[in-house]
């Protein structure tokens, strides 16, 4: 059996477009020629010998010492959501939340403000509000779309814009460009939750964000199997972010990195057909004479269409609508669905269904609720991959009964 290394790859990145750096970004064959990617299930490495261990703990040699540190097959992962993002360096972690959790760690300390969307993830909101403030940084909210809001709320010691664009679970559609020029001018940092595109629809370094941060839990898996994160952008950025994982270990693990390696590969196609089906069910609910509003930035009537078709490639699978009525109305259409998964998660090939007001913003102040627009008869689908036609008869029967 041969055992020769295999032929050194000479191509970089920038050799290769889009589709084809998330199906083979990343990787260098090993030495047995396999043509999947292979996983590294290893906590640790061994060394030849005593010096060379010495020579690798003190960074002489570079290599794998230990997967907090590095590991092979979570390596590829961050070299190809890298690629596929444009950034010079991804940093993997354990979920999306590590992902937030570690930007803010390693690159603000006590005394810092972080300016940050209202409509953030809740969890985002959590820890902002019950922990990080517990380190001396002091966090803010603005309304995502309202720039002189954002221009008003920069102190003199702001060091960090965070938003997350398209929102949850009303499709506003932030300005990255103009967000980016404001945390420029505050020499603050500018971070995007890019969630929701995934770098398929848009790629917020472009537009002039420092950071992207990403829940792979989400789309990049696309199958609702593993939760995992990453952190995009320059390498002096990110070598901190490698710094506080090391030491505090929220890191990904090798085997939901391989996961997530398979998951870019379709990426592309999974977030048009996303896209596709979102369309179709949003038009088809504008219609409907049991819905009063539809929250989808790709319908034209949506406030932020012109911005989304500015800076995405496709407007996504999240959509949300009201139905005639309140609570009761909108826990019938989901209490009756068949098919549908009633969950709170998103990006999967399954559909899902859920009501926002007791659930995923169920934690949020009514006040703070209402301003994010989120009433009682409000309810959001994570649009999947299964046929239209079923998805929207499931709906139907739903909405039938109100
Ligand atoms: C936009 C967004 N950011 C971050 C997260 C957190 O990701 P995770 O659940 O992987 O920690 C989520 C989870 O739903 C999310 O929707």
């Amino acid at each position: 059996m041969s055992k020769e290394p295999s032929k050194p790859q000479t191509l970089s990145p920038k050799d290769f477009q889009q589709d084809t750096l998330a199906i083979r970004g990343g990787y260098t064959r090993s030495h047995e020629h396999e043509h999947s990617e292979a996983l590294f299930l290893t906590s640790s490495y061994v060394f030849d010998s005593a010096e060379m261990a010495a020579k690798y703990f003190s960074n002489e040699l570079q290599g794998n010492v230990y997967s907090r540190y590095t590991n092979p097959t979570v390596r590829t992962f961050e070299e190809r959501l890298a690629a596929m993002e444009e950034g010079e360096q991804c940093v993997a972690t354990a979920s999306g939340m590590a992902a937030t959790l570690s930007v803010v760690m390693a690159l603000l300390q006590a005394g810092d403000h972080i300016l940050c969307s209202q409509d953030v993830f809740g969890s985002t909101r959590v820890m902002l509000n019950n922990y990080i403030v517990k380190f001396g940084v002091q966090v803010s909210y603005v309304g995502l779309t309202d720039l002189a809001a954002w221009q008003a709320a920069i102190r003199p010691n702001t060091k960090m814009l965070f938003c997350e664009t398209p929102s949850n679970p009303m499709s506003e559609v932030a300005d990255l460009e103009a967000l980016a020029a404001i945390a420029k001018q505050a020499k603050a940092l500018f971070v995007v939750d890019n969630c929701f595109c995934t770098p398929v629809l848009q790629k917020p370094l472009r537009f002039g964000a420092d950071i992207v941060v990403h829940s792979a839990t989400k789309y990049l898996d696309g199958q609702g199997r593993c939760l995992g994160g990453a952190v995009v952008g320059s390498a002096e950025l990110m070598d901190k972010v490698v710094g506080f994982l090391r030491a505090a270990g929220p890191t990904m693990s090798p085997f939901n990195a391989w996961v997530f390696i398979k998951g870019l590969e379709t990426l592309r196609i999974r977030m048009q057909a996303h896209c596709a089906n979102a369309m179709a069910l949003a038009e088809w609910l504008e219609s409907h004479d049991k819905v009063t509003k539809v929250y989808y930035a790709g319908l034209e009537g949506h406030r932020g269409h012109g911005l989304a078709k500015k800076q995405q490639s496709g407007f996504g699978g999240v959509l949300s609508f009201c139905v005639k009525g309140g609570r009761e109305q909108a826990w019938k259409v989901i209490d009756s669905v068949e098919m549908l998964s009633r969950t709170a998660n998103l990006g999967d090939t399954k559909t899902t269904i859920v009501h926002p007001a007791t659930t995923t913003h169920g934690r949020l102040s009514a006040e703070d609720r209402e301003a994010a627009g989120i009433g009682e008869n409000l309810i959001r689908i994570a649009v999947g991959l299964e046929d239209f036609i079923d998805i929207k008869n499931d709906l139907a029967r739903g909405l039938d009964l109100i």
